[in-house]
């Protein structure tokens, strides 16, 4: 794990932008793992800035996405696929057919679980994975528990993750307290990971995560086993450590 300070949002941002715009022009099939939240949105401006002076092509870019909000479709202003499309998908001239994130309408979780496995197996394995970290450590949807759960599954929310995400929907009633995520193996496989934390409220997590124990109760720490993890953390989100 490398850590990489940036003296403000702007700068993580920036840094990790550099990283995800290199891979696209080494590999310009990249197959990108992104990530939602407020915490990437400035990783997708700068990509989008790129994009628009003619400096990136995202044409034969296939993307996975973490996670989803069971119950919640494209059209949820809330969902995820709703989020990926407004900040990156309808700015850039990516293929749409070549974006995945789990089907938030299929109510029958095996089977939304199982499709999406397949989509992962298929694409073949995730060149570089972006990932936010959650207050409590959770990677994706990954909440923390008793165990890693390797594959796509659905999650029961935590008290804590649906108050945390509240604050993105009118009421705490409406957060759905189910969605489907990517599981650890599914992270773990990418060839490149990069871990962004922004925040005070982020830095208790960052610090467990970055020097405690490998625990299922910190989802983020099992990326310490990752060869090629980059943790790129603003002031305030390392200054527990
Ligand atoms: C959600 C997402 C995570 C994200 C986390 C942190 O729970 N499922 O993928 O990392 O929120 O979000 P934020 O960046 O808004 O703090």
């Amino acid at each position: 794990m490398t850590i990489y300070e940036g003296k403000d949002y702007k700068e993580i941002c920036e840094k990790a932008a550099e990283l995800i715009a290199s891979e696209i022009r080494m590999n310009p099939r990249a197959v990108l793992g992104l990530s939602t939240g407020s915490t990437p949105i400035g990783v997708y401006d700068r990509l989008v800035e790129w994009y628009e002076k003619g400096q990136l092509d995202f044409s034969k870019v296939t993307t996975i996405n973490l996670d989803e909000y069971k119950g919640l479709g494209a059209e949820h202003e809330q969902g995820y696929r709703f989020f990926m499309n407004q900040y990156l998908f309808d700015r850039v001239n990516i293929d749409k057919s070549r974006t995945f994130v789990p089907d938030g309408t299929e109510m029958d979780s095996d089977k939304a679980c199982c499709e999406y496995e397949e989509i992962i197996e298929e694409k073949g394995r995730i060149d570089l994975q972006l990932l936010g970290l959650g207050a409590n450590g959770h990677i994706g949807f990954n909440e923390p528990g008793d165990v890693f759960i390797p594959d796509t599954h659905c999650v029961r929310l935590t008290e804590s993750t649906v108050e945390a995400n509240s604050r993105f929907f009118r009421s705490k009633e409406e957060v759905p307290k189910e969605a489907y995520s990517m599981g650890i193996k599914g992270i773990m496989q990418a060839r490149h990971i990069i871990l962004l934390a922004s925040g005070k409220q982020k830095a208790q997590a960052l610090y467990e995560a970055v020097y405690g124990d490998i625990t299922p109760g910190v989802p983020a720490s099992i990326l310490k086993l990752h060869p090629h993890t980059a943790v790129f953390a603003d002031e305030e989100a390392l200054s527990v450590i």
